[in-house]
């Protein structure tokens, strides 16, 4: 579904990305693991079309996406859940909603997905018309996910959903990023909780400076030494910490 093959992108003459090369099958959830500043926004804003990369190719269900306007790869089913959720401070739930699906072009079809939204999460529905800033992290999170499924995405890009949220809602938002992943939406997560984020993964890629060092199922990741001392911490620990499958 979605394949990236050599993407470099620079900031200025700062190169983020070093030739990375990644691949999202249908239906699969795939998360993107890495230390602060190791690029994982970077690919994530370079698939959405916000980043142009210098080299490399990006391919969607087939199509070349790279170098396309952000609002056509939306169009062409890509959303994209940015880090700190990034809703519309001022606007209401219900106007953040409607920015999201703006793309959609009919009235109808946008509230139908809203009242589907709604459904999904009730919270939001008796919030809908306060502004969105003043709503709790956890709260915003799950806006800032409707806004991006209004366009009902075949993919969805997701930068640390769990980023700033209390231990409880950090729970809420994997159950709901696994069950997303269940109804069949492909995902693209990138995460720092990795522990949690490769439990629910069906596939995993690690990030280095910029690099692609390691990729490879949850158990597979988990053989790696550099994966535990890393990310997870002391070995024996970790294989205990196997058995937490939420
Ligand atoms: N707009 C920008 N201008 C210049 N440099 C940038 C910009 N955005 C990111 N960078 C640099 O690019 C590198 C990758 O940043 P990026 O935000 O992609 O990392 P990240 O893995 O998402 O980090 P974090 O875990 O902190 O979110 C970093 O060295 C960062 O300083
Ligand atoms: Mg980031």
């Amino acid at each position: 579904m979605l394949k990236l093959v050599g993407v470099e992108t620079f900031y200025g003459k700062v190169k983020a990305l070093h030739g990375v090369s990644l691949e999202v099958k249908d239906g699969q959830l795939v998360t993107i693991l890495g230390a602060n500043g190791a690029g994982k926004t970077t690919i994530l804003n370079t698939i959405s079309g916000l980043v142009e990369p210098e080299q490399g190719t990006i391919h969607f269900n087939g199509k070349r996406i790279d170098g396309e306007d952000p609002e056509k790869i939306v169009a062409m089913g890509i959303g994209h859940v940015p880090e700190w959720r990034r809703i519309f401070p001022e606007l209401t739930v219900k106007e953040n909603l409607i920015m999201g699906g703006y793309l959609i072009g009919k009235k109808d079809l946008l509230y139908e997905r809203m009242e589907e939204a709604f459904k999904h999460f009730p919270i939001l529905e008796t919030r809908k018309d306060q502004t969105a800033g003043t709503m709790s992290g956890g709260e915003q999170q799950m806006l800032a996910i409707s806004r991006a499924l209004i366009m009902r995405p075949k993919l969805l890009l997701m930068d640390e959903p769990s980023l700033g949220l209390s231990p409880i809602l950090v729970q809420d938002i994997f159950a709901t990023i696994k069950e997303l992943h269940q109804f069949g939406v492909t995902i693209l997560l990138v995460e720092q909780n990795v522990n949690r984020a490769l439990a629910i993964a069906d596939y995993g890629y690690v990030l280095t400076t910029g690099k692609i060092l390691l990729s490879g199922t949850y158990e597979e990741l988990l053989e790696e030494e550099k994966v535990r001392e890393q990310y997870l911490g002391e070995g024996k620990y970790i294989r205990r910490s196997k058995l937490w499958n939420g």
